[in-house]
């Protein structure tokens, strides 16, 4: 397992590849020692695959869950690459069909990485054949077209880790997540690491930027590395087009101010929905379609990107009848909350 060669295929075609997804690419750390924060995370990878390695032995089921852009997929290759097996790549949705399931499963060699994305998604028929694959490496297929001739086969398979990630682990049913013997949340990042981030991004466009900038960048990224990489390659653009191409805080605050993108982190559609709750909804309770309804956005967008960082900042609050403002957000927008008590401002 350790001598394999190392292989790299994408089951699912589609993805676009452009200039941008390409530096993307060029940005994902391809070791555990690059990966920057989630500390804990990181230690507890470090010695499970060190003793899976001794053992010499595939890395036990590992399922990432967190809201978007904060390492699922580059944890996926990191783990392939620490591990030094293959790494295959699909998804929930292009598995269609339990015989793609079969496909991507029995074409893994030993110890090779399946590295499932969206996994919530997965057909219900597909998730219920995984139970087995996890647990006793038998994937149970229906072959023929469902008449007399049709037969279920039971395919043995390899040794072999898979890796699932998912931003909504509450869309899964329990017993394909409790088959998952590593279980990783990740959480939004604080400042100080999305700031090793972007130093470590500059330094790898061959970006020249100074410390101000770094932490300018970083804390209006929104928690998200995904967010602070995209904003530095903009600032860059701006220090390149407008300046002298050394991105300093003049140039990093003139080309955010110009992206929307406050000093907080809050972009335009994250303020467009406090607005709403606050203004439209008197500060809720709002149910999400009502929201998004109003916002002119798909329920799935605001519940995966939007609320997440609005939630864990404290702006809103998700009870059982639906979103809420908080008293952090009635003070942000600087509107009164209708008869609750007066804002420490008016005081
Ligand atoms: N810990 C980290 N250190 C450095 N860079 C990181 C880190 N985590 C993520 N990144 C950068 O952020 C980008 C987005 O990360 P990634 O694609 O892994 O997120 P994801 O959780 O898979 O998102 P999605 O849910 O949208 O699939 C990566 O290209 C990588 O460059
Ligand atoms: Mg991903």
């Amino acid at each position: 397992m350790a001598t394999a060669p190392k292989r790299r295929k994408v089951l699912n075609a589609g993805i676009t590849d452009n200039a941008e997804q390409a530096t993307d690419h060029s940005l994902r750390p391809q070791r555990l020692a690059e990966f920057i924060g989630q500390a804990k995370i990181r230690e507890q990878l470090e010695v499970f695959i060190a003793a899976a390695r001794n053992r010499r032995e595939p890395l036990d089921h590992v399922l990432l869950v967190s809201p978007p852009g904060l390492g699922k997929t580059t944890l996926a290759t990191v783990i392939a690459n620490e591990m030094n097996a293959g790494l295959r790549i699909t998804s929930g949705p292009a598995l269609e069909r339990p015989g793609d399931a079969a496909a991507a499963l029995t074409a893994l060699q030993a110890g090779d990485v399946l590295f499932i994305d969206e996994i919530h998604r997965l057909h219900p028929a597909i998730e219920e054949s995984m139970y087995s694959a996890l647990e006793d490496r038998r994937f149970d297929v229906m072959v023929g077209d469902g008449s007399a001739a049709a037969a279920a086969v039971s395919l043995d398979l390899e040794p072999f880790t898979l890796v699932g990630a998912t931003t909504r682990a509450g869309m899964m049913t329990s017993p394909l997540r409790d088959r998952f013997g590593i279980q990783l949340r990740l959480d939004f990042y604080p400042v100080t690491e999305l700031a090793e981030i972007v130093r470590r991004s500059a330094q790898l466009l061959n970006a020249p930027i100074d410390d101000p900038a770094i932490g300018e960048i970083a804390g209006r990224s929104r928690g998200t590395p995904r967010i602070a990489n995209r904003l530095l390659r903009r600032v860059r653009d701006f220090a390149q087009v407008r300046g002298s191409g050394q991105i300093d805080m003049d140039a990093a605050r003139q080309a955010l101010q110009l992206l929307e993108v406050d000093e907080r982190g809050l972009d335009a559609l994250d303020m467009r929905y406090l607005e709403a709750l606050a203004v439209n909804f008197g500060g809720g309770p709002a149910g999400l379609e009502t929201l998004a309804v109003a916002i002119s956005e798909s329920p799935d967008t605001v519940e995966n990107f939007v609320e997440p960082f609005l939630i864990q900042q404290g702006y809103v609050a998700r009870t059982p009848r639906g979103r809420i403002s908080t008293e952090h957000a009635w003070k942000l927008l600087g509107v009164k909350k209708p008869n609750g008590p007066p804002l420490l401002d008016d005081l």
